[in-house]
């Protein structure tokens, strides 16, 4: 049976940089990984929480220098991404991660934009791309970077937020979305994944997003479940990444199926891919096999992922 069609929404470009890219990247830069093989490193995919697969995720981009490392590492996604039903993909990108290395923004963002036009062209994928702010730096380090990207905007969808979530609620980032709404961007946030439902009220009531990213864990908080209801506002949905992650024990207990029946517009996305054991139609695997989802299931939740994606109504027709 061939993939089912999606709109992915919650995919760090960063996260896709599977060990071989890693490896080849960092021979072709000079680069000395602190591991010997791939196997090696992959050793190091075993997480006990988010700060622990952070710290790998920002240790291996040491390998991302020029633009055409971040045009290879986007390409390589959007290959993947293909073959696994993917007709539009929305990218989160962490500049931060790569300016405080002394790799310019400019760099980072017409590398993966020179894969993304060429993926139109040859096979009709849309995508958008999605500047996240680190949310454990600094509100002046986020609004530093926000400047620094105003050049680029035209090729920037939106803002997003994400790292280490605890200890640095959404409120803290207020101006910086306060500008990218000027800016006629839209706003979306990582929310209620290791953190608490009084980020995600933040992030809805502070920073104005359209959309959460994560956000299982607003469950715990029946007010926020029905605000979120009424609203409509879209969640992206990591399952693998939540049990690679220890937001959830085991897959067969996800709380999909409960968000499901809450009528919360769920979305199914792959995070990081490379370190969290799959691709998105990986993801549409595991929680139909895990969780007994069935075909009509599959088919919402694809439809939703469409609904929640940043199109304009024509294009989001055609897809629908
Ligand atoms: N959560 C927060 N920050 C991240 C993640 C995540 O799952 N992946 C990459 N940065
Ligand atoms: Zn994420």
């Amino acid at each position: 049976m061939p993939p089912i069609p999606t709109a992915e929404l919650h995919l760090h470009i960063e996260g896709t940089l599977e060990p071989e890219l890693a490896f080849a990247l960092a021979e072709r830069n000079g680069v000395v990984l602190p591991y010997d093989t791939q196997d090696e490193l992959r050793v190091a995919y075993s997480f006990t929480d988010l700060q622990d697969f952070l710290d790998l995720y920002y240790a291996l981009m040491a390998v991302l220098r020029t633009e055409d490392d971040f045009a290879d590492l986007a390409n390589a996604y959007l290959a993947r991404a293909r073959e696994q039903g993917v007709r539009h993909a929305e990218i989160f990108f962490d500049p931060q991660a790569h300016t405080e290395r002394g790799v310019p923004i400019g760099t980072v963002i017409e590398g993966l934009s020179r894969a993304l036009d060429a993926v139109q062209e040859t096979h009709g994928i849309t995508t958008r791309l999605i500047m996240c702010f680190l949310r454990d730096k600094s509100a002046e380090s986020a609004l530093e970077t926000f400047e620094s990207a105003r050049p680029h905007l035209d090729r920037i969808a939106a803002v997003g937020l994400d790292s280490a979530e605890v200890g640095n609620p959404p409120s803290k980032f207020r101006e910086v979305y306060a500008r990218a709404r000027a800016a006629g961007l839209k706003c979306v946030a990582h929310a209620g994944e290791e953190g608490p439902p009084a980020y995600v009220w933040e992030a809805l009531d502070v920073l104005g997003v359209d959309r959460v990213d994560h956000g299982v864990r607003c469950l715990e908080d029946e007010a926020l479940v029905a605000r979120l209801v009424a609203d409509q506002v879209p969640l992206t949905v990591c399952p693998l990444s939540n049990v690679r992650l220890r937001v959830v024990d085991r897959l067969e207990d996800h709380p999909l199926p409960a968000m499901l029946d809450a009528g919360l517009l769920v979305t199914v996305n792959s995070d990081d891919p490379a370190y969290f054991g799959g691709y998105v139609g990986d993801n549409y695997t595991a929680v139909r096999n895990a969780l007994g989802l069935d075909d009509a299931t599959l088919r919402t939740l694809a439809r939703n992922s469409f609904r929640a994606a940043f199109l304009d109504e024509e294009t989001r027709a055609a897809y629908l």
